[in-house]
């Protein structure tokens, strides 16, 4: 055969295979963008010399740049010159240094969960990957008295909905924000614990609430908590911002703390991305609290099946880094100052905007949730044209629903961004 001929064939087949493929592809409906995703690109995109970005949930420097923990740095140095460390897989559910330090980190070092070995505690793909292994581990073994159901906040982060949704779990809404005090809709909430079945599946965030930033109350997390023994329901915690809200990783964690002690049935969904500044490390745990050590072996030879079929065993690199900073006493030290740090900031940003909008520019409405609010994120109180204007006028991007994240703000910009909510807020933009 001439290598004319060949290359024909060849020509052929590719096409013949283009066409089976198209043929194969062609029902498959076009997906909407993600929408944090969509606005990132659009800030990207923007050339305007004084844009701000107030969509991403990441931290920001008081330059606006991403910021590498300088405990971080000294870990990444001390495992960079380990000549023990090998790259071999890891156990099925994680480094048992890292999944045993994150378990203490949550559930507080004395926690009767941990000595009395009832607290399983899986290594997994960050906050996003411990929120699908819990769900799937629901679907699973859960005792459901109807239907898989789970009862989500409103609003809550996007993407539980989906994580749900994909593991045949059907999210639906409990009242949280209350939009006319841009506050807790606390007896909404109670209401909703009240009426729905019993041993109905709730996911609470633990603390630094996203989007809205609004947090029950330590007096109302108690109110909760005997509703929920009272009801049976089993709680779905998902902590992405321990430290976060705060500052202190100990008072972030309360919640989680007090619904253990209370006895009420629970897993938690922990991240490091955050709080380590670890984003893409994906370093995260699932701890499922039971009633006893047996049943929690039950419970960690299922979830060992569900993570060998799914991701066989979690990566290294992020674990080996935090499991160093919780087991050395100087390093962990020196994470809470930085955990302080970046606290501190969001927290000085909250206040200088509200003293701006209140004080300097008397803008028309009341801002005090903007310092009440806690964690990341700030729901404004802005509606979607409101939002629309600050992007396509302003060069400020948010998201629809009006959630700004405080870490966007910076010495900088905030003036800026003050003006401009001003202006928006008036109609003026
Ligand atoms: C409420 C909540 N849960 C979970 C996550 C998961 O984050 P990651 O998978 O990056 O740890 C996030 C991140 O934004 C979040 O806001």
């Amino acid at each position: 055969m001439t290598a004319r001929v060949q290359q024909i064939l060849n020509h052929m087949s590719t096409n013949e295979m283009n066409g089976v493929e198209a043929e194969l592809w062609k029902g498959v409906p076009l997906a909407p963008p993600d929408s944090i995703f969509k606005l990132t690109a659009a800030f990207k995109a923007d050339t305007f010399k004084d844009k701000v970005n107030l969509g991403v949930g990441a931290y920001r420097d008081d330059n606006g740049k991403p910021w590498v923990l300088p405990v971080v740095r000294k870990a990444e140095l001390i495992l960079l010159n380990d000549p023990a460390l090998d790259h071999e897989y890891l156990p099925i559910t994680g480094l048992p240094e890292y999944t045993a330090g994150a378990a203490k980190l949550i559930l507080g070092t004395t926690s009767p969960a941990i000595i009395e070995g009832r607290a399983v505690s899986v290594q997994t793909i960050s906050g996003t990957g411990a929120n699908h292994l819990g769900a799937l581990f629901l679907s699973r073994f859960y005792k459901w008295n109807c239907a898989p159901r789970v009862y989500l906040s409103n609003p809550t982060w996007a993407n539980h909905q989906a994580i749900f949704k994909n593991v045949g779990i059907e999210p639906v809404n409990y009242p949280y924000y209350d939009p006319k005090t841009i506050g807790l809709d606390f007896t909404g909430l109670i209401n909703a614990l009240h009426v729905a079945p019993v041993r109905s599946v709730f996911l609470l965030h633990a603390c630094a609430h996203n989007p809205t930033g609004v947090d029950p109350t330590r007096e109302q997390w108690g109110e909760i908590a005997k509703v929920m023994l009272e009801k049976k329901h089993y709680v779905f915690f998902d902590c992405a911002y321990q430290g976060f809200a705060s500052g202190d990783l100990d008072n972030d964690a309360w919640a989680v703390r007090h619904f253990v002690e209370k006895g009420v049935p629970l897993l938690v969904c922990q991240s490091f991305a955050k709080n380590a500044g670890l984003y893409g490390e994906r370093v995260g745990a699932l701890h499922v609290v039971c009633a006893n050590k047996e049943t929690a072996e039950r419970a960690r030879s299922q979830l060992s099946v569900l993570q060998r079929s799914e991701i066989s065993n979690p990566p290294t690199y992020g674990a080996r880094l935090v499991a160093l900073i919780l087991t050395n006493e100087k390093l962990f030290e020196e994470w809470k100052r930085d955990i302080r740090t970046m606290a501190t900031r969001i927290i000085s940003m909250r206040k200088e905007l509200h003293r701006l909008l209140t004080e300097e520019l008397k803008t028309p409405g009341t801002w005090d949730h903007i310092i009440n609010q806690i964690g990341m994120f700030s729901f404004t109180g802005l509606g979607e044209e409101a939002c629309k204007k600050l992007i396509e006028k302003a060069h400020i991007y948010l998201t629809n629903n009006g959630r700004i994240s405080m870490a966007g703000l910076n010495s900088r910009n905030i003036r800026y961004v003050g003006e401009s909510l001003d202006r928006a807020v008036r109609g003026e933009l």
